[in-house]
């Protein structure tokens, strides 16, 4: 029997580009990241399963285009660059990657929060331009305590109530706001209280993002929500870059409407140094890492692929967008 064809858009962990070889016929694509769409389109038409990641737009042409398609797994917890639901309709499985990312997100997000309080990055760059001329003066390189800040998390799912975990331990009061709160007996064990959108707007020091990128999230953090941040709030984004409006994040920035950003995701990536974002001082800018461990990185390949073979098979992945 032949064997079933499998696209990846890049290539995965050896252990799982293995697993995948003895059983399926797999083309791996290599050269310019993320694939360009003719070179997908074409490639999709053949395959049964396809292996994709964040950047990867499988929209409904994609999706028209793949006759024989029966699963679409990605390499990731964000599944935003699918269409799901078209995908849903014409019975193709889509499998993700939640669960497994969730500390290691947590964790940068936390990272992160530490970094532009502190000024980790700012102090790194100092020294690196030969800039370190004051030593130990009163005012010199001042941060800020997390201790007593009101920590404002946008979206307290599996990453957002990690992220207060740790917040709680640095003894920082926590709020959140959701579509819907969570349980009084769940609120009480991390520690955190249910506000509106407006009260985590105006009350937070620091506001971190854990929400997916939707027709409501979409450039939701604009200039009208930075006015009504506190002018000494910081906000943190490791959830899409398109929840923000970069554009006026700069002004925000530059004004000083708010004291300063971190983000692990931009409108559109990756971005280059040309970036206006990069000419800002009160800003820290990392590639997008928010999963990026060595252990968490081969735990999502496991699920990738297990999921891939799942939807191949026409049975539910273990993580499943729909049915
Ligand atoms: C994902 O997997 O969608 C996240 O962007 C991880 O950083």
């Amino acid at each position: 029997m032949q064997k079933k064809r499998v696209f990846l858009t890049r290539t995965l962990h050896n252990f799982a580009l293995n697993e995948l070889k003895k059983k399926y016929q797999i083309e791996i694509h290599s050269g310019e990241i993320p694939i360009p769409k003719t070179k997908l389109l074409k490639k999709i038409q053949n395959v049964e399963g396809l292996i994709c990641f964040p950047y990867d737009k499988i929209d409904k042409e994609m999706i028209d285009a793949a006759k024989n398609l029966k699963v679409i797994s990605t390499f990731s917890v964000g599944y935003d660059h699918i269409d799901t639901q078209y995908a849903i309709k014409k019975k193709i499985r889509v499998g993700y990657t939640p669960e497994v990312l969730t500390d290691a997100t947590a964790d940068l997000a936390f990272s992160l929060i530490l970094d532009i309080l502190r000024r980790v990055s700012e102090g790194d760059r100092t020294i690196r331009e030969g800039k370190w001329r004051q030593i130990y003066g009163a005012y010199d390189y001042v941060g800020i305590d997390l201790q007593g800040k009101t920590l404002g998390i946008l979206g307290l799912g599996r990453i957002g109530s990690t992220l207060a975990k740790r917040a709680k331990a640095f003894d920082m009061k926590i709020i959140y706001h959701n579509r819907k709160s969570i349980s009084k007996n769940k609120e009480k064990s991390l520690g955190v209280k249910y506000v509106t959108l407006d009260k985590l707007i105006t009350q937070s020091d620091i506001i971190s993002i854990h929400v997916p990128h939707t027709k409501e999230t979409d450039q939701l953090f604009d200039m009208k929500i930075f006015r009504k941040m506190r002018k000494t709030a910081y906000l943190i984004n490791t959830a899409r870059g398109k929840i923000i409006n970069e554009k006026d994040l700069a002004v925000a920035l530059k004004k000083k409407i708010i004291a300063g950003a971190a983000l692990d995701v931009y409108e559109n990536e990756p971005i280059g140094k040309k970036h206006p974002l990069t000419k800002i001082q009160n800003i820290v800018l990392v590639p997008h890492i928010g999963s990026s461990t060595k252990e968490t990185r081969a735990k999502m390949a496991k699920i990738t692929i297990k999921n891939l073979e799942l939807g191949i098979n026409g049975k539910k992945p273990i993580y499943s967008v729909g049915y």
